[in-house]
């Protein structure tokens, strides 16, 4: 049930919208190959330091933290660490939510046929058309956030295990019938190639930042999210195989999505790197558009991809508003509404980025990427960093061992790995992210 749970939480947006995306953007295999070594050598130690918190704390990701502190004779202080987790889910979820619209929209959309036989052009200046809106944008925020909060405010558990149970492995078969539809149809050698070959030129520590980011937004770690969803987890369940079983799913998940959608992307003549947030709402249409019974596939595809989104969208918020209850002492209904409101209010600006407000930058950032350079590239990997140090050296050996229950082996090299080498990589992505170290 938890690795079920984690698993609706980590497989969403991320992998079917954003790592394809990023992939584009940053040079394809370059981007993949560290992706995938970030998520092995970075993101399963620290999923396994989550839940172990999240279990042996057996609270909130606020009270866990300052539970074991405690105990560890350390400073509370550490608490402020799932307070960081609280406003990194709430920044996360205001512009998820922007997306997750769009998601629900294109159900409607394909389930009326309007892609199909629709040419490259067409499908592109339909996705133009619509970002272009912002009442449209903003209605179909408006019922991801309202889905969202509804869920949150009646208690999340259950439910979630049940979605995952069901929407995953058909979310698996849809996308698998997609890259066989990719593979018989034309450019999969040039999509694989893209996606596989590597090319170190380039290689750049924008392309590294971006691949670690990922790798935190796609597995849901660095802010709670899989430290809440611990404090359920059994004792007698193995947590290394439990983050390892997650991992792979979720990553599965993704490289099919890219293999589905880049193929597609190069029979069409478009040029994956300028496609950035509009890639899988191009390609996937295309494709429906195009293959037999691509109507009733295209618009299972969708409501799939709401429900994995939706999912996803409710273990984001869910450490904010357990917070707002144990702090404020608030029913759940209210804390939720209050949450919601705030969201709601704060991707609005998101929905504006797309349209009026797209000239305005800060950094050079739109509302949008300010938000979601702010989240996936600072404060998740900024979050991560700090749950490794809080694993590592806060947390006595015996209670890390006890927890864990690894074989010697194991353990030691789960510990090396959260104490040195976890942490010296990302203090290095950050620095370099910071501009304060500059390996070009
Ligand atoms: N992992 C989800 C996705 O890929 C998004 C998500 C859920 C998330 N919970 C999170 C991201 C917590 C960061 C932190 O769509």
């Amino acid at each position: 049930m938890f690795v079920l749970a984690a698993i609706g939480s980590a497989v969403g947006l991320g992998n079917i919208w954003k790592f394809p995306y990023l992939a584009g953007q940053h040079g394809g295999g370059a981007f993949v190959l560290i992706y995938l070594v970030s998520v092995a050598v970075i993101g399963v130690p620290i999923m396994i330091a989550e839940i172990l918190i999240g279990r042996r704390g057996r609270g909130s990701p606020i009270n866990s933290l300052r539970t074991l502190a405690v105990e560890e004779h350390r400073s509370v202080r550490w608490a402020w660490l799932g307070g960081m987790g609280v406003v990194t889910g709430f920044l996360i979820l205001s512009y998820y939510s922007v997306i997750g619209g769009w998601t629900v929209a294109y159900v409607l959309r394909s389930a009326a046929g309007t892609f199909e036989e629709a040419s490259s052009d067409a499908v592109a200046a339909a996705f133009n058309a619509f970002v272009d809106s912002p009442t449209e944008l903003a209605l179909w925020h408006t019922v991801f956030t309202v889905m969202t909060m509804f869920v949150v405010a009646r208690g999340v558990r259950g439910g979630l295990e049940r979605a995952a149970r069901y929407m995953v492995p058909a979310l698996f078969v849809i996308l698998l019938l997609l890259v066989g539809y990719a593979a018989a149809s034309g450019s999969f050698a040039d999509g694989f190639a893209f996606l596989f070959a590597l090319d170190f030129a380039r290689v750049s520590g924008a392309a590294v930042l971006a691949a670690l980011g990922q790798a935190f937004f796609s597995l849901s770690l660095g802010m709670g999210a899989i430290m809440a969803y611990g404090a359920y987890l059994p004792r007698e369940v193995s947590i290394a195989r439990s983050a390892v079983q997650v991992a792979v799913a979720d990553t599965l998940v993704a490289l099919l999505a890219a293999l589905a959608i880049f193929p597609i992307i190069f029979a069409n003549g478009l040029d994956p790197s300028v496609q950035s947030v509009a890639l899988a709402f191009i390609a996937l249409p295309l494709a429906f558009g195009h293959m037999p019974g691509g109507t009733v596939f295209g618009t299972l595809f969708f409501v799939l991809l709401v429900f994995a989104a939706w999912t996803s969208a409710i273990s984001i918020i869910e450490p904010a508003v357990a917070h707002m209850v144990e702090r404020w002492e608030m029913s759940r209904r209210r804390a939720s509404l209050l949450a919601g409101a705030g969201v709601w209010l704060l991707g609005l600006g998101t929905v504006l980025s797309f349209n009026r407000w797209s000239e305005y930058t800060w950094f050079g950032r739109t509302f949008f990427e300010l938000i979601d350079f702010a989240t996936s590239n600072v404060m998740l990997p900024l979050g991560g960093l700090l749950i490794a140090l809080y694993a590592g050296w806060v947390m006595r050996r015996e209670a890390s061992a006890g927890e864990l229950a690894l074989s010697p082996a194991g353990y030691a090299t789960w510990r090396g790995v959260i104490r040195y080498v976890t942490p010296f990589a990302m203090l290095l992505v950050l620095l370099q992210a910071s501009g304060v170290l500059r390996l070009g």
